[in-house]
């Protein structure tokens, strides 16, 4: 089987930026506040990494339809509606936190943390649904580019 790469690169990123996630929140559970910050910088990163490949893919190579049966098509688009929706909360909530966090503004850190955490984790399950359907259970359909349909080469 083979999977292109970017994608794969792009879903690992998404998953990698879950796990710092999680790893951030068990370390303030331990107070360690430098720890915790680090992490989180850390996991902020690996988010921009996903969507600096994903978007560069988006613009200069294309986005893929879904490959499976039609049948099964408007469950998937629901499915990837239901993801980049969430994705798109999660990326606000990062950045209030992310903010929050470095202003020392606690108690809205406090309350925001947990929620953009979980959030995360919910885009990086579904993101890798998303991946598993689009890749790995089906061949991915055609791919086609803005460039590409803009200037028709
Ligand atoms: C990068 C800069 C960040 C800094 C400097 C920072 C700092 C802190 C500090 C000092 C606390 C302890 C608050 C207290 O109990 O007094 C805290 C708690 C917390 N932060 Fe952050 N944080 C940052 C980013 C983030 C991000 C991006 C997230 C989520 C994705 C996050 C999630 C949390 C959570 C879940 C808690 C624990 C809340 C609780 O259960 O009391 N933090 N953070």
């Amino acid at each position: 089987m083979t999977v292109p790469f970017l994608p794969t690169l792009s879903t690992f990123f998404i998953v990698l930026s879950a796990v710092l996630v999680a790893v951030g929140w068990w370390l303030i559970r331990q107070r360690r506040i430098e720890a915790h910050k680090k992490t989180m910088l850390a996991a902020g990163v690996s988010a921009l990494l996903f969507f600096i490949i994903y978007l560069s893919r988006t613009v200069f190579i294309g986005n893929t339809s879904f490959g499976g049966p039609d049948s099964l098509k408007i469950y998937y688009t629901v499915f990837l509606v239901f993801h980049i929706f969430l994705a798109t909360v999660g990326a606000v909530f990062g950045l209030v936190s992310i903010w929050t966090g470095l202003k020392e503004v606690l108690p809205r850190h406090r309350k925001i943390g947990p929620v953009t955490s979980i959030i995360w984790f919910f885009t990086a399950i579904t993101g890798v649904a998303v991946y598993l359907l689009l890749y790995v259970f089906y061949k991915g359909g055609e791919t086609t580019s803005v460039f590409r349909a803009i200037l028709g080469y």
